[in-house]
């Protein structure tokens, strides 16, 4: 049975990502699969990396304590999946301080010689399913960062067999046909994650 670690991030039930990652989770769940889901909102998740922390970003043998629970499922996990809005170009903060705080050293990646290595190689499927207010072309022109940070550097870091950035654009204009399409896109990729 694949352990699949689905890491969300919005505050509202109501929201298109909300009802992404209902799909997300209902369809893993029908295959089979043990699914943990990580909402970052529900959980109170802490995205602030504060000084105590910072001073002990690199000491291997300590800087997992205060996030231990989540570095715990993030190791136990063969798959990642993540649902979020982009936000300012970028990931909503609840996300962005996950990565900072729970992608550690030690955990995410190794320094062998002040040279980066992937240690999330356990994670054979990442998918990442997200929306933009951005046409394609405007997010292309704004360099589409997050798009990039999946496919450049979470990549490096998991290698995995497969990768899948499913991504609704201009959601400020999208109709109801566009978004119940891309629904059942994002359920049909999971069933072949
Ligand atoms: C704080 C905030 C910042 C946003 N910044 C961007 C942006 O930089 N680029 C973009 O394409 N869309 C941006 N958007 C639009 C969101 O991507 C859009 O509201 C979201 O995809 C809609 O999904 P939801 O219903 O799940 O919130 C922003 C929205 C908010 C609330």
């Amino acid at each position: 049975m694949t352990r699949v670690l689905v890491v969300f991030a919005h505050p509202c039930g109501e929201s298109f990502s909300s009802a992404l990652k209902q799909v997300v989770v209902e369809r893993l769940t029908a295959r089979g699969w043990q699914v943990d889901l990580c909402d970052l909102y529900a959980e109170s998740f802490d995205p602030v990396l504060g000084a105590a922390e910072r001073r002990g970003y690199h000491d291997t043998a300590t800087n997992t304590a205060p996030v231990q629970t989540y570095v715990d499922r993030l190791r136990a996990a063969e798959a990642l999946v993540f649902v979020y809005p982009v936000w300012n170009f970028g990931f909503p903060a609840i996300l962005k301080g996950y990565f900072d705080r729970v992608f550690l050293p030690g955990v995410s990646f190794t320094l062998e010689n002040g040279l980066v290595a992937p240690a999330l190689t356990h994670i054979r499927k990442l998918a990442v399913v997200t929306s933009y207010g951005a046409t394609p072309l405007r997010a292309f022109l704004a360099g589409n960062p997050p798009r990039k940070m999946f496919t450049r550097v979470i990549r490096f870091i998991c290698r995995p067999d497969r990768l899948r950035y499913l991504a609704l654009y201009d959601m400020n204009r999208v109709t109801d046909g566009r978004r119940r399409a891309f629904l059942a896109r994002v359920a049909a990729e999971m069933d072949r994650l």
